[in-house]
C-alpha cells in the first residue's frame, strides 16, 4: 500500500493483538502487576505535570507582560518632571527604587528623544544593543517585546514619557523569577508523583505477594504430584478463587492418591494370584504326571507283567483266571484315565453342553462325595451357550461344589440354572456350615481363597457379576449373573 508516497509494511489488527499478547503474556504476573500501577501512577502523572506547567506558563507570562506594562509607565509617569527639570540624580533614584521594589525588573532606563540615554540600572555600563530593539509605534501607548537573552526571556516594554516629548521611558522584566516558580511547582508534582508511585509500587507488590505465593506454591506442587509424588497438599491462604483453587486441588491430590494406591494394590494382588495360578496350574499338572505315572504307569507296568503271566501259564483254567485278573485291572485303569481327562475338561461340555455336563458332574459328584446334588435348569434346556460362558460357567459351579464337599460338610447341594430375559442367573446352594465371607475374603492375602478369586475372576471374564451369601451355621449360596447380550450362540 502507498500513501502519499510513503509505503507500509501491512500488518493486520490480528497480528497487533497477538504480538501484544505475546510481550504481555510473556512476562510474569508480579511485572504485569506493577506495570498496570506504575502505568497508572505514571501516565497521569505525566500528563498532569505537563499541563500544569503549560498552564503556570501561560498565566504568570500574561501577568509578567501586563506588570511590565504597568511598571514602564508608572517609570513613565513619574519620570516626566524629572527628565523636563533634567534632574538626572533624582531619575536614576527612582529607576534604582523601581528595580529594588520589583525583583522581577532585569533593567530600566530613560532615552531622551533623540535617543541618548538618560539614566540606566546597568551597573557595568550600558549595552549598546538594546537601543535597536523595541521600538515605539507611532501614537502607540506602549509597545512590548519579548527578548531572547543569555538569561532566559526577558519582557522589554517602551512607554512614551509626557507624550513622547521627553522622550521614552523602557523596562525590562526578567522571567527568571517564573521560571523558578514553574520549576519549584513541577519538581514538588513530580516528587509527589514519585512517592505515589512508590506506595504503588509497594502495594503492587504486596498484592503480588499475596496473589502468587499461593500460585508458586501450586506449581511447586502440582510439578511434584507430576513425578508421582502425591504427598504435598498445598495451604488454603484466602477464601477467594485461589482458595477455592487450592481447596480442589488438595481434593484432586488426595484421590489420585486413593486411585494410585487401590491401583498399587490391584496390581500386587494380580502379582500374587498370578502366581498362585501359575503355581497351581504346576501343581495340577504334577498331580497328572504322579497320576499318569503312579496310577496308569503302574496299571499298565502290571498288565505287561500279567500278559507274560499268562503266556507262562500251563492250564487253559489257570489263563482264563489270569486274564480274568487282568480285564480287572484294565478296567480300573481305564476308568482312571477317563476320570483324569474328565477332570481336565468333559468332552460332554462340548457335546452336550453346560447343563448336560453339570448334571454328569452332579452325579460323579454324588457318588464320590456322598452328597445328594441336584441340577435344575429353566429355559434352557436344549439352549447351547458361548463356548467360553459354559466353561466358565462350568468351572465357577464346580469350584463351588468342591469347596461345598470340601468345608460345608453339607447333606444337600443344589445347583438352579435359569435363563430369562437374555440374563443367566446361576446359584448353587448348600445346607453346610457357611462361612463369614468377608473375613475370608478380608483377611490376608496368604490365606487360601484362590478359588473364591479364580470364581470371581471367571465371572469378570464373561462380563458377568458373582455374590456369596453364607454366615456360619446357615449355609452358602453362590449367586453368579452373567448378562448374555451380544454373546454368540444365543
Ligand atoms: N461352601 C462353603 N462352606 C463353608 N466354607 C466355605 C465354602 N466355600 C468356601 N469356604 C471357605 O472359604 C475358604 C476359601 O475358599 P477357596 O478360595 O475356594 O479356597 P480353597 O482353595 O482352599 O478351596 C475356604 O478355606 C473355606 O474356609
Ligand atoms: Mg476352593
Amino acid at each position: 500500500m502507498k500513501i502519499r508516497g510513503l509505503s507500509l509494511p501491512l500488518i493486520s489488527w490480528r497480528d497487533w493483538r497477538q504480538r501484544v499478547w505475546h510481550v504481555i503474556g510473556g512476562v510474569s504476573v508480579r511485572t504485569k502487576i506493577l506495570g498496570i500501577v506504575l502505568a497508572m501512577v505514571v501516565f497521569p502523572g505525566l500528563m498532569v505535570t505537563f499541563q500544569v506547567r503549560a498552564r503556570l506558563v501561560y498565566t504568570l507570562r500574561e501577568q509578567l507582560r501586563q506588570r511590565s506594562i504597568s511598571i514602564a509607565r508608572d517609570v513613565a509617569a513619574r519620570s516626566a518632571d524629572l527628565v523636563l527639570i533634567n534632574d538626572l540624580y533624582a531619575l536614576n533614584r527612582l529607576l534604582r527604587d523601581t528595580q529594588r521594589n520589583n525583583p522581577d525588573v532585569r533593567y530600566a532606563f530613560v532615552l531622551d528623544p533623540n535617543g541618548h540615554v538618560l539614566a540606566h540600572t546597568f551597573t557595568g555600563g550600558f549595552p549598546l544593543d538594546l537601543l535597536s530593539v523595541n521600538s515605539l509605534p507611532a501614537d502607540a501607548p506602549h509597545h512590548v517585546q519579548a527578548l531572547n537573552t543569555e538569561e532566559g526571556l526577558v519582557w522589554d516594554t517602551v512607554v512614551p514619557v509626557f507624550g513622547g516629548k521627553a522622550g521614552v521611558a523602557r523596562v525590562g522584566l526578567s522571567e527568571q523569577g517564573l521560571r523558578r516558580v514553574v520549576n519549584s511547582v513541577t519538581s514538588q508534582i513530580v516528587l509527589s508523583m514519585l512517592l505515589i508511585s512508590l506506595v504503588g509500587i509497594g502495594a503492587a507488590s504486596i498484592l503480588t505477594w499475596l496473589l502468587t505465593r499461593p500460585i508458586g506454591e501450586l506449581v511447586a506442587a502440582t510439578a511434584r504430584v507430576g513425578q508421582g509424588d502425591y504427598s504435598p497438599r498445598v495451604v488454603r491462604w484466602a477464601d477467594d478463587e485461589i482458595g477455592d483453587l487450592a481447596e480442589a486441588f488438595n481434593t484432586m491430590v488426595a484421590q489420585l492418591a486413593q486411585a494410585e494406591a487401590e491401583r498399587a494394590e490391584r496390581e500386587r494382588l494380580r502379582q500374587f494370584y498370578l502366581k498362585r495360578v501359575i503355581h497351581a496350574q504346576e501343581e495340577e499338572r504334577r498331580r497328572i504326571a504322579r497320576e499318569l505315572h503312579d496310577e496308569t504307569g503302574q496299571a499298565l507296568a502290571s498288565l505287561m507283567v500279567g500278559l507274560r503271566n499268562v503266556e507262562e501259564a500251563r492250564t487253559p483254567e489257570e489263563m482264563r483266571h489270569r486274564l480274568q485278573d487282568l480285564r480287572h485291572v484294565l478296567a480300573a485303569t481305564l476308568e482312571r484315565v477317563r476320570r483324569l481327562a474328565f477332570d481336565l475338561r468333559p468332552p460332554v461340555l462340548d457335546d452336550l453342553g453346560l447343563v448336560a455336563a453339570l448334571r454328569r458332574y452332579a452325579q460323579q459328584y454324588q457318588e464320590r462325595f456322598g452328597i445328594t446334588a441336584e441340577v435344575q435348569a429353566v429355559g434352557l434346556e436344549d439352549q447351547r451357550l458361548a463356548p467360553e460362558v459354559e466353561t466358565a460357567v462350568y468351572r465357577i459351579v464346580q469350584e463351588a461344589m468342591t469347596n461345598a464337599a470340601k468345608y460345608a460338610s453339607c447333606a444337600h447341594l443344589s445347583v438352579l440354572l435359569q435363563l430369562h430375559d437374555r440374563q443367566l442367573s446361576v446359584i448353587v446352594e448348600d445346607d453346610g456350615c457357611g462361612f463369614d465371607v468377608e473375613r475370608i475374603l478380608g483377611s490376608e492375602a496368604g490365606q487360601t481363597k484362590l478359588g473364591l478369586y479364580g470364581m470371581q475372576e471367571r465371572a469378570e471374564l464373561i462380563g458377568g457379576r458373582l455374590d456369596i451369601e453364607s454366615q456360619p451355621g446357615a449355609g452358602t449360596a453362590v449367586y453368579l449373573r452373567v448378562p448374555l447380550r451380544g454373546q454368540p450362540g444365543l
